[in-house]
């Protein structure tokens, strides 16, 4: 038996109303992505949502249409997924790393101000586990006593609420992703949310060839690009949006059998929702992995600290990050897909107890 580390759950309905898009023949970008963006942006409390082909393409445009330009520095954490680096990088802007915390890996907003300097335009915050507890409105303080443009990457807080605030509705921007791993998966993409009607344009020109209307006019008075979502991939999100919340139960469920049969080992968020992938500590981290990888239990070590990159060495070279290392060197992922059964999450918790951790 193999358990996937974030196996999706798509069943015979998300199926059948793929076959039905298809049969359809609308295919490409057009209503069905329209109706998911109206779907999304209720979900998010947000005025505007803009699908897109990935959440790393999302994030460079979000930063771009709010007018971040080439040499601009951008606040990230210091330890996280490639896409959020990369997707700064390949515009042109510098992103600085800022340490995180210790308890839940989001970025620690004690240690932001010292990194601003003159060039700092953004902060990017990430949800890490798709956390929107305090951490994320002391950023938010920070950044609008310092006129930083706060973009929030809600790639996995989508569908929480705390302090009647949804995921995706508190920076200036949001992203949010729906690639495989998430709660929601259009097997690739992404969606911008904007409460501005000027920033949503400004994000339609930039995925859709520079203009608005192009299609009619035949002219563009910008440079876009082509990276909107297909109605197929739609279809597909608007099936599992539909119940979301049965997702996020299932999610809570699993992370309540953790906490009752080990407690204090999975990393908590501070909103007290529920971390949305499960990760714990290990002074064994290699010998831990290989011995669940020995009996199908897929855990991995998913990230690393941003200055260890091979791509990214030189420009954070004499820097360095205590927690990030902290993190990359003791954090075991484990399984966290909601396609993963409640029996097999059982088995994962029986392996993890026969180890030395
Ligand atoms: C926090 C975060 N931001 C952005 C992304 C990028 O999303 P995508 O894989 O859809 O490009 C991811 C992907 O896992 C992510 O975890």
């Amino acid at each position: 038996m193999i358990i996937p580390l974030a196996e999706p759950l798509i069943d015979k309905q998300n199926a059948n109303i793929i076959y039905e898009q298809v049969k359809s023949s609308f295919v490409g970008p057009g209503k069905k992505a329209d109706e998911f963006a109206s779907i999304l942006s209720k979900v998010t409390n947000r005025k505007f949502a803009i699908p897109t082909t990935s959440g790393t393409v999302a994030l460079s445009i979000a930063a771009k249409a709010m007018g971040l330009k080439r040499g601009d520095e951008i606040l990230i954490p210091s330890y996280g997924v490639i896409s959020v680096i990369n997707s700064f990088t390949m515009i042109g802007l510098n992103p600085k790393l800022v340490d995180i915390k210790r308890e839940n890996g989001c970025m620690d907003p004690d240690k932001i101000e010292k990194q601003i300097s003159k060039k700092t335009k953004a902060v990017c915050f990430i949800s890490f586990l798709g956390n929107i507890g305090n951490e994320i409105y002391e950023t938010k303080k920070i950044c609008k006593k310092y006129n930083l443009i706060l973009i929030e990457d809600a790639a996995w807080s989508l569908g929480r609420s705390f302090k009647n605030k949804k995921g995706g509705s508190i920076g200036d921007i949001a992203i949010t992703s729906f690639s495989v791993p998430k709660i929601i998966t259009t097997g690739q993409g992404g969606a911008i949310l904007t409460n501005s009607s000027k920033i949503k344009n400004k994000v339609i020109e930039l995925i859709d060839q520079g203009g608005l209307n192009w299609r009619k006019t035949n002219n563009i008075s910008s440079i876009g690009s082509n990276l909107r979502m297909s109605d197929i991939n739609a279809a597909l999100g608007i099936s599992q949006l539909k119940n979301l919340n049965k997702r996020m139960l299932m999610k809570k469920k699993i992370n309540k059998l953790f906490n009752s049969e080990l407690p204090s080992f999975l990393v908590q968020t501070s909103d007290g929702i529920f971390p949305s992938q499960n990760v714990f500590f290990s002074k064994n981290k290699d010998k831990v992995i290989k011995k669940l990888r020995e009996k199908g239990v897929m855990a991995t070590s998913q990230y690393k600290v941003y200055s260890k990159l091979k791509a990214y060495e030189k420009i954070f070279r004499n820097k360095s990050f205590a927690i990030g290392n902290y993190w990359t060197k003791n954090a075991v992922y484990l399984p966290f897909g909601i396609g993963t059964k409640f029996d097999q999450f059982e088995f994962i918790i029986k392996e993890i107890k026969k180890l030395d951790i």
